[in-house]
């Protein structure tokens, strides 16, 4: 049981802030279990009680997850004391249940997970897993086939053991060359550092995919939405 406060409850709901919930209350619009509710302090359970706004049912959803076009130029943390954080990019009735799944450099782009499953998060970040995660990346100089066939067979970071294979589609390769790479892991600037050791410098990093699910195209740096209803599926296939 997982009791609440029901004025609480009607904000997390997205019902309006607690002066705009508390409204609704005062007007008589709001039911719990079929009788009308006036006090905000009364506790539910979102799990069973039946909560009512001008006679529709409210959906408790437990599992929050956003995806958010991280723009370059913030930290992934919930707080920083002097950098802008992913965390100022987002306005949500549950914000403050949310951290960042994983992390993105300062200077990356692209898709990252805001959730409140610390488990899941967990599992998803868990080297054991192989999650798979898509870059998009700008480099400076020319994609050899040298440089693909090591990318893509394992190169040496600096760890203990060499990189896994990753999938490498080369899309245009010249003075500035651009590729799509693919890995199941998630080491330190792991992606710099793999192209760093074929002696190239990446100029601009995004990631497009992870897990299955791929950055919405429709949003702009810095904006988010909420995942699909089979996006959430498709993450908590990672409970298996
Ligand atoms: N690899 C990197 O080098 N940086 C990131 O932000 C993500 C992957």
């Amino acid at each position: 049981m997982n009791l609440m406060r029901l004025d609480r409850f009607l904000a997390l709901c997205g019902r309006g802030t607690r002066s705009e919930v508390k409204k609704l209350l005062r007007a008589g619009r709001v039911t719990v279990g079929g009788n009308t509710e006036k006090q905000g302090e009364r506790k539910v359970d979102p799990d069973s009680d039946e909560v009512c706004v001008d006679g529709k049912p409210l959906v408790w959803e437990p599992f929050v997850c956003l995806m958010f076009y991280k723009p370059q130029g913030c930290v992934t943390a919930t707080e920083d004391r002097s950098a802008k954080t992913v965390m100022d990019y987002i306005e949500h009735p549950r914000k403050k249940e949310l951290f960042p799944a994983g992390r993105l450099d300062m200077d990356t782009e692209g898709l990252l997970f805001l959730m409140n499953d610390g488990a899941l998060a967990h599992r998803m970040l868990s080297p054991a897993r192989h999650v798979e995660k898509i870059y998009f990346v700008r480099v400076e100089g020319e994609i050899t086939d040298a440089d693909a066939e090591m990318l893509r067979t394992g190169v040496e970071i600096g760890e203990k053991h060499p990189t896994l294979p990753a999938k490498l589609t080369v899309l245009r390769s010249g003075q500035i060359s651009e590729a799509e790479l693919t890995i199941t892991e998630g080491k330190y600037h792991q992606v710099k550092r793999m192209f760093a050791a074929c002696g190239k410098r990446v100029i601009y990093l995004k990631r497009i995919a992870m897990a299955g699910i791929r950055l919405d195209e429709s949003l702009m740096p810095g904006q988010w939405r909420e995942l699909t209803r089979e996006e959430k599926d498709r993450l908590n296939v990672q409970k298996g």
